[in-house]
């Protein structure tokens, strides 16, 4: 089959590391890289790809089947929208575009020119969580009861100067950054969100934007969960830093989810299962029994490039496309919004 020609717009922080994920796939062309700032050059022609300043003029200049898209969210709708009148095909980074409206547009935009839109929601590209959901969905712990997330990792100063400073501001922020990932992981593992109250805080980094989350909320079949967010505090539980998957993050061995079923409980990414074996010595006093579950690891950005590059082909199915990953921004902006209201959220 012929391979896939893709190109990259936007190279800071994610972008990078789709670039050094592509230069390194035999199967598929990594044709170019555009970042709006001339420095990413050294890394372009360090990963033997073409670069550009321009995105527009990569699109206009090279034959491309598809692009990745890596740019702070803001930009998401006005670059995808420009590249799905190209008729490109699109990977975009999440969250799918700063709000609903620009989402709808977006989804409209690829719609209309006939374009893939998927969204880089990674995570369900990792066995580990594919994994999870096979046995939370196969009914291997019972019947799901509970969910607890822990988030805990602290973003240094230079995280929000210069042109980094859109983080901090309205469309950037945690929760829609950091927090939907999760909101999608427990969408992915165990089914859509029903009602959610939250309490939003800003009170340490005194940010247009929350550095501090919590959260409660109800899921499709009766489970509860709760989730607690902080950016601004010294901490080592968060799924960047307990996962492997990406080693800019300082790693440490925590489990930061508890998945809990009428029959066992399964920790993440500890990938261990805690059940009792007699059930007439199933109880609070008697011992329970460990077992770990066996996972083949393997990178999810490169697992998503590949997806990315089937759809493409016409052989495989987008993990997350426009629509489902546009419920997961609508949990995350509900979220926001509970915190600004003090009111619970029911969704439809
Ligand atoms: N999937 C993940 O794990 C993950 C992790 C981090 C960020 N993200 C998402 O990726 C996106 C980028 O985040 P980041 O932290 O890498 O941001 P960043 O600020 O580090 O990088 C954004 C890059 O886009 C470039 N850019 C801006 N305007 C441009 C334009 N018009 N044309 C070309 N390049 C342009 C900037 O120069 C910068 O290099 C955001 O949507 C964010 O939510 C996803």
């Amino acid at each position: 089959m012929k391979k896939v020609r893709l190109g990259l717009i936007g190279m800071g922080m994610i972008g990078k590391l789709h670039a050094e994920t592509m230069s390194k796939m035999k199967d598929i062309e990594f044709v170019a890289a555009s970042d709006a700032d001339a420095k990413h050059q050294k890394t372009a022609t360090e990963l033997g790809t073409k670069f550009y300043q321009s995105y527009k003029e990569m699109i206009g200049k090279d034959t491309l089947d598809g692009v990745v898209i890596a740019v702070p969210n803001e930009l998401h709708l006005p670059v995808g929208a420009t590249c799905a009148k190209k008729g490109l095909n699109i990977l975009m980074e999440k969250p799918i575009a700063a709000d609903l409206e620009s989402a709808d547009r977006l989804i409209q935009a690829a719609k209309e020119n006939k374009v893939i839109l998927m969204v880089g929601h990674h995570r369900r590209h990792n066995p580990m969580i594919e994994e999870l959901r096979r046995i939370v969905r196969g009914g291997e712990i019972g019947k799901l009861v509970g969910v607890t997330v822990l988030w805990s990792l602290y973003k240094p100063k230079d995280y929000f100067k210069g042109p980094f400073a859109w983080r901090a501001q309205p469309g950037g922020g945690p929760i829609r950054i950091n927090l939907i990932h999760e909101i999608d992981n427990i969408r992915y593992i165990c089914g859509d969100i029903t009602r959610l109250y939250a309490e939003v805080s800003h009170e340490a980094r005194k940010f247009p934007v929350e550095d501090t989350v919590s959260i409660s909320l109800r899921i499709a079949g009766g489970a509860v969960a709760n989730i607690f967010l902080t950016d601004t505090a010294p901490g080592n539980v968060g799924y960047e830093a307990n996962t492997g998957e990406n080693l800019f993050f300082y790693q440490s061995p925590q489990n930061c989810y508890y998945y809990y079923g009428t029959e066992g409980v399964v920790t993440f990414p500890g990938m261990k299962k805690f059940f009792y074996r007699d059930p007439a010595k199933a109880g609070w006093q008697y011992a329970l029994c460990e077992e770990g579950i066996k996972i083949d690891r393997e990178d999810p950005y490169t697992r998503q490039i590949r997806n990315f590059c089937g759809v493409i082909q016409g052989t495989e199915k987008p993990k997350i496309d426009g629509v489902d990953a546009r419920k997961t921004l609508e949990v995350a902006l509900a979220i926001q919004k509970s915190g600004e209201t003090g009111q619970a959220i029911v969704f439809g």
